[in-house]
Order: structure tokens, then C-alpha cells, then sequence
């Protein structure tokens, strides 16, 4: 590779560590991980998430960035030019798809974040009891009208970010959104702790109930792994081929899976407290977050401050995950198709749109997109991703590629074997299994 297939890198070490963080955390740690901790055992959940980080999520992120920064290309160009005879390519094409198909529903949910942003900032939420909070969300998920701009404005601002390009855009943005984000979580999960029985709710989001944890369960936690840390759909890739041979691959990846899961943590006791506090039953589905938060919200002084900065913080993080997502099919589109990235952003975003509008008109078609992505195809692509890096590319030329930044040890002999015997087992295992029961 002569390293010149890149001539827009990122600004700063910093700039890169932010936006890659910006990527993993989003909705994700917000709207799944809290309802994943409570159905699946608890305590006992958490700790299963935490050996598969340490097991599969954080080797995976450095095979990832160690892909992208040794091709300097997109997702599909990086399986061709790292594989003989391009016959990878096709690995390539399984992400930039399950890219794709996460950008459209994604935009949903985020958009449904932005309708109740304007209607926190606005006052309309304003004194609505819980019961009402729940028509407003039902409503919402059944009224076209509103979710369909809802997901265009999204987009629209997706497309915005991802057209000023790495340094202007998206490195620019996540500068503001992700300091933004720890703090305003940070003090949400102080005041839901401090509501009536919020630290009872956090004792038992953490009590271990190891009952509820079946193969099902691992899964759920490797899916869950892989959709928020963004592995497995060439996200982490295509940020990594913006880096420079300097970077340190390893510490970068142990930076954006600490935070990611301090993140998810923290939502988990902003949600689980406040749902305890108001006596809802957790387990309620994603349409928790619409309903408990702006719940909690009502009952605090200064309600419509506090619920207008969450939907922004809410509508933030979604936003510097959804780029990532845009960015892994535009630099494909402009790398392969010859576009300027301001044509190829309206183009692949539009698309996008068009694919979103079953998810923006029925929740079934969305919780199926979000099954086929999340449980099938990003499994299968970090799948790919590791027989390819173990198998093809080659650990020992992947080893040497994250050498270049980072002082080898040992600590690579044993990503090295994670990578290319108990990652593949595992994955293929768990997802078997889990498939067929
Ligand atoms: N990690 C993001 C989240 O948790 C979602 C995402 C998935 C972003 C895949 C990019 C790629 O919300």
C-alpha cells in the first residue's frame, strides 16, 4: 500500500478518539443496552457483556482500524486490495449493506428524538401525566405525518455533517457533541438516582439473576456488543483508513469501548431508576425511552429544560453515530463512483430515506430491520471480518500493521489467537445456537 489513497486525514489524535466514540455511542447505549440488562438476568447480563467486550469487542475494533488503516480505502476496496484477487470483496459488500439497512431504521428513532426535542423546547410536553406521555408515543409511531419528516429532517442533518468531509464535518462535530453528551448523562443519572426508590431500581438492575441468562442470552450480549461498540458494518473500518501510521490502534480501541460502556452503564441507571420510581414494568419495549424519561421529566422542577436537553443530548448522540454510518457507503460511492462527497452524501442519504419509510410507518418493519441488522448480518460481518483478518489478510501482517503505532507485547499474541481461533468459534457457536432456539 503506498498510504496515499488518502489525502484528508484526521486533524488530531483527539478529533479521531471522539468521533469514533461519537460512533459507538448512540441510541444504541441509550434505547437497547437498558432494556437488554433488564430481560436478560441483570448483574448477571453485565457480566457476560463484559467478557464478550474483553473477548470479542475490543479485538474486533483493533482488527478493524488495523483494516482501514493499512488499505487507506473504503470498506469494499479494503477486502479487495488486502485479499487475493479481490474475491473478498464481497465481505465488504455485507457491511456497507448492513450499513445501510442500520442508517434507515436508525433514522426512525432518531427522528421520533427530534419530535420530542420541539416538543420539550416548545412547552407541549408540559404537566402530561405518564398515561398521556403513552398516547403521545403511540400516536406518534402510528401518524405519518409527523415521523416521516421527523426521519427526513434526521437524515437531512446526517447528510449536513457528512458532506463538510472528516475534519470539517464529522471531526468538527463530534469536538461539540460527545463532552456535551458525558456531561448532561452525568447529571441525569444523579437526579434519577436521587428520585423516590431510584437507588433501590439501580440495586436491582444490578442484582446478578443468573436464571435469565441462557444461550439466547449470548446472543443478545454479542449483538449487542457489535451494535454498539459498531463492529461488523465496516463503520470502525472506514474511520480507521482515515488515520495516520502513527495512531496507536490498541489504546484508541480500550479509549472507545471504556467509554461506550460507561455510557451504556450510565443510561442503564438513568432508565432502570426512573422506571422503579414510577412503578412502570420494565421490559415495556424501546417506546420506554419516550414514555419514562419524559415522565421523569414532568415530575422535576424545570421539567422542559431538562427534557428539552436530554432530546438534544439524545438527538446528539444519534447524530454522531448515523454519520458514521452515512460515511462508510459515501466513501465507497466516492472512492469507487467518481462522486464529490456533497453529491454522494444527498444521493446515498436519500436513498436511505426511501429504505427508512416502512420503519417510519410501522414499528413491525422496523423491529424486523433492526433483527435482520443487528442479530444476523452484523454477527455474520465481524465473522467475516476476523476468518478474514486471521485467515487472509494474516494475523502476522495485521500484527505488524498495529505494531506500527503501538510497542508490541504479548497482549497481541493473545488478540492474535482471540482473532483467529476463539472469536470465529465463538461467534458461529453463539449464533447457531441461538438461532435455532
Ligand atoms: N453504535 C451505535 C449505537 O450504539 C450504532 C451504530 C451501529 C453506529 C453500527 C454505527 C454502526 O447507537
Amino acid at each position: 500500500m503506498n498510504g496515499n489513497n488518502r489525502p484528508e486525514q484526521w486533524g488530531t489524535r483527539l478529533g479521531f478518539i471522539l468521533a469514533t466514540m461519537g460512533s459507538a455511542v448512540g441510541l444504541g447505549n441509550v434505547w437497547r443496552f437498558p432494556t437488554t440488562v433488564v430481560r436478560n438476568g441483570g448483574g448477571a447480563f453485565i457480566a457476560v457483556y463484559l467478557l464478550i467486550i474483553l473477548a470479542v469487542g475490543v479485538p474486533i475494533m483493533i482488527a478493524e482500524l488495523a483494516l482501514g488503516r493499512a488499505s487507506q480505502r473504503n470498506v469494499v476496496a479494503t477486502y479487495g486490495a488486502l485479499g487475493p484477487g479481490g474475491r473478498w470483496r464481497f465481505a465488504g459488500t455485507v457491511s456497507l449493506t448492513t450499513a445501510f439497512i442500520i442508517l434507515s431504521f436508525y433514522a426512525v428513532i432518531a427522528g421520533w428524538t427530534f419530535v420530542y426535542l420541539l416538543a420539550s423546547a416548545s412547552g407541549d410536553l408540559a404537566g402530561r401525566s405518564p398515561e398521556a406521555l403513552e398516547r403521545t408515543f403511540a400516536a406518534l409511531t402510528t401518524r405519518p405525518l409527523v415521523a416521516v419528516p421527523a426521519t427526513a429532517a434526521f437524515m437531512a442533518a446526517t447528510v449536513a455533517v457528512v458532506s463538510g468531509g472528516i475534519t470539517r464535518g464529522i471531526e468538527r462535530v463530534n469536538w461539540v457533541l460527545m463532552p456535551a453528551i458525558v456531561v448532561l448523562l452525568t447529571i441525569l443519572a444523579v437526579r434519577a438516582l436521587l428520585l423516590p426508590g431510584g437507588v433501590a431500581g439501580a440495586v436491582w438492575l444490578l442484582t446478578p439473576r443468573p436464571e435469565l441468562v441462557t444461550l439466547r442470552v449470548g446472543l443478545e450480549a454479542l449483538g449487542q456488543v457489535f451494535f454498539s461498540f459498531s463492529l461488523g458494518m465496516g463503520a470502525v473500518l472506514t474511520y480507521g483508513s482515515y488515520l495516520p501510521r502513527t495512531a496507536n490502534i490498541p489504546q484508541s480501541a480500550i479509549m472507545v469501548s471504556l467509554a461506550d460502556l460507561g455510557v451504556a452503564l450510565l443510561s442503564a441507571l438513568i432508565v432502570i431508576p426512573a422506571l422503579f420510581s414510577f412503578g412502570i414494568e420494565p421490559g415495556v419495549g424501546p417506546g420506554l425511552l419516550f414514555v419514562t424519561l419524559p415522565s421523569v421529566f414532568q415530575a422535576m422542577p424545570g421539567a422542559d429544560v431538562w427534557s428539552t436537553l436530554f432530546f438534544a443530548m439524545l438527538g446528539a448522540a444519534a447524530l454522531s453515530s448515523s454519520v458514521s454510518m452515512l460515511e462508510v457507503v459515501v466513501a465507497h460511492v466516492v472512492d469507487e463512483r467518481g462522486l464529490d462527497r456533497m453529491t454522494a452524501s444527498v444521493v446515498v442519504g436519500g436513498g436511505a430515506f426511501l429504505v427508512s419509510l416502512p420503519s417510519a410507518l410501522s414499528g413491525a418493519a422496523l423491529a424486523t430491520a433492526d433483527f435482520v441488522a443487528s442479530s444476523v448480518l452484523l454477527p455474520v460481518g465481524g465473522l467475516l471480518t476476523v476468518l478474514f483478518v486471521g485467515w487472509v489478510w494474516g494475523a502476522r501482517t495485521a500484527r505488524a500493521e498495529v505494531e506500527l503505532g503501538a510497542a508490541g507485547t504479548w497482549l497481541l499474541g493473545v488478540w492474535t489467537v482471540l482473532i483467529r481461533y476463539v472469536i470465529p468459534l465463538a461467534i458461529a457457536y453463539v449464533f447457531v445456537s441461538g438461532i435455532r432456539g
